[in-house]
């Protein structure tokens, strides 16, 4: 694929057939994706990539963690309250995603469901967690290379035909994973990534989300 072809085609996909990605395919995109810039290259993501029984173990521990605490006790806390335009961006998202899932605003039952999709990984069969350790004291500079990071290894994933969706979600639960991946107190846990062969059937997937027209979030000067 050209380049912008390989842009476009990544979305956030939500839905996953079974079918895993090889060994080596696995290592040429994660490889791929080290390639990524940080701030004095200092690479400071430490990612574990889980498939097969891993994945299935971690996805049973997760719902079951999530069907009673609601919120979590994430390393990074996040309350996702905006306001203005990040607001209308927010929930212009949302409710597309409802939209496309079957989801309505009035049916807590159905809206729990689309919440609960992010722990059961959408179905994927593989997850990744990227992780970084609690030695740097600019989080805003570290949380900069991690996302150029994952976008690179989205990138080269959509790159290979591979779908993914990064989730916020599924750092709210850092201890459970750090206890089923055997990873001390000091890694904290900053997102996770589904990934996997992309379920044409599954309607979620045909979620297209909108950008803002350039003038709106870029100036040029001369
Ligand atoms: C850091 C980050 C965290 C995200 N967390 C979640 C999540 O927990 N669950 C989810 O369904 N989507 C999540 N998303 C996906 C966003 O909703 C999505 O990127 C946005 O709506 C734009 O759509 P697109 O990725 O299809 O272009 C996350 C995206 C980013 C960059």
């Amino acid at each position: 694929m050209e380049f912008s072809e390989v842009v476009r085609a990544r979305h956030s996909f939500r839905g996953f057939t079974p079918k895993p990605v090889d060994e080596n395919t696995l290592k040429e995109i994660f490889e791929l994706a080290s390639w990524a810039p940080s701030n004095c290259n200092v690479q400071p993501w430490h990612v574990h990539v889980l498939s097969g029984e891993a994945c299935n173990r971690m996805r049973k521990k997760m719902m079951a963690r999530a069907a009673t605490d609601t919120s979590g006790n994430p390393d990074f806390p996040w309350q996702g309250k905006f306001s203005g335009d990040y607001k209308e961006r927010q929930i212009c998202s949302a409710l597309g995603l409802w939209e496309h899932q079957g989801v309505t605003r009035d049916n807590p039952e159905k809206r729990a469901w689309s919440w609960m999709r992010n722990f059961e990984f959408f179905d994927a069969p593989h997850i990744a967690f990227i992780f970084v350790t609690d030695e740097f004291p600019e989080l805003v500079r570290l949380a900069g290379d991690v996302g150029m990071y994952s976008q690179t290894l989205m990138l080269a994933m959509a790159n290979a035909g591979i779908g993914s969706c990064p989730q916020t979600s599924v750092s709210c639960f850092p201890d459970l994973v750090r206890e089923e991946l055997g990873i001390e107190g000091h890694y904290k846990l900053m997102m996770g990534l589904s990934f996997g062969f992309i379920d044409e059937a599954d309607p979620a997937n045909n979620l297209r989300t909108e950008r803002d027209p350039l003038e709106k979030t870029t100036s040029f000067h001369i």
